[in-house]
């Protein structure tokens, strides 16, 4: 097997790719019984993310549409007036979500890079009637947002799909304003890759970037990240450990690569976990760069 440096603007363009088509064939579920294909929501099949009484709120496509693994509106602690930034919004669930919880006196921005989804979650937010929330074009390592001027920062599986955590972390503390919160969702590796009998990088390189796994950080390095940004009072909590149902086809080119018991120990270390931190009262954007 060979491993190769990916340069960032390729995993994105990859990325781009893969969401784009999942927007444009939405209905289709990915988390539907004939899911395996490694989305980021697959494991939602075993696990139900959001209860009855929240999915009657949103129309049914966003619901279908929805490609997380966890449910960061239910962690956020949202309030009526509110403003709110989601983080790759995807079809647009977790911003209608959160637009209930916030109220006419509160605001939530979608914030997606592909085209397709953008335009699936405006199509779901005109079914919904919903009108204090706007999608806004953007990629989450430079947000198209002023710096303090929201106070929660929400993403579902997005942030281990970003080639440059860093940057996209130090641009939610940016846009936060003193005091804001994180509420985040996002599969990450529990302990580390380095005791398999294959070097990091080439298992990596064999495992899907799109399906929220290739980039995943371990949690250890997420605590750090949101640290260096400037975050504090940072609690993670793994949700739900990941089997080999749960990855599915996303990983038979690791299959082919590794032996199967290293591949079925390498998918029990992935977790969904729920990641809160807070920006301090006091202090200085962290900078960008
Ligand atoms: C796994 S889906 C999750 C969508 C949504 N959060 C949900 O729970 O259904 C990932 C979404 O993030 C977007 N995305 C991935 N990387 C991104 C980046 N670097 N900047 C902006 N959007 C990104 C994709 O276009 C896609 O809509």
């Amino acid at each position: 097997m060979t491993s190769q440096k990916r340069e960032p603007a390729d995993i994105r363009e990859e990325v781009r790719a893969y969401y784009g088509a999942r927007a444009r064939s939405a209905g289709s579920s990915c988390c539907g019984p004939s899911n395996g294909d490694g989305c980021c929501g697959a494991q939602a099949e075993q696990i139900p993310l959001y209860s009855a009484e929240e999915l009657v709120l949103a129309p049914e496509e966003a619901a279908t549409a929805s490609l997380g693994c966890g449910n960061p509106t239910a962690l956020a602690s949202l309030r009526p007036g509110d403003v709110a930034v989601d983080l790759g919004s995807g079809g647009g669930l977790d911003v209608l979500l959160a637009a209930r919880q916030v109220g006419p006196t509160g605001f939530v921005y979608g914030v997606d890079m592909t085209d397709d989804m953008l335009d699936l979650a405006r199509r779901n937010a005109a079914k919904a009637g919903v009108t204090n929330i706007e999608f806004r074009k953007g990629h989450i390592e430079e947000l198209p947002l002023p710096d303090a001027s929201v106070d929660v920062i929400l993403s579902n599986c997005v942030i281990n799909l970003s080639p440059e955590k860093e940057r996209t972390l130090r641009e939610a503390f940016r846009v936060l304003r003193p005091g804001g919160r994180l509420a985040v969702s996002d599969i990450a590796i529990d302990g580390d890759l380095s005791d398999l009998p294959v070097a990091e990088e080439q298992v990596r390189t064999a495992l899907s970037w799109a399906g929220c796994i290739a980039g995943a950080s371990s949690l250890d390095e997420y605590r750090r990240l949101l640290t260096d940004a400037g975050f504090e009072d940072i609690r993670i909590t793994i949700r739900h450990r990941l089997t080999l149902a749960d990855v599915g086809q996303g990983w038979e080119s690791a299959g082919k690569e590794l032996p199967a018991d290293v591949v079925a120990e390498l998918a029990s270390r992935f977790v969904s976990s729920e990641i809160t931190a807070r920006r301090p009262e006091a202090g200085a954007p962290a900078a960008t760069g």
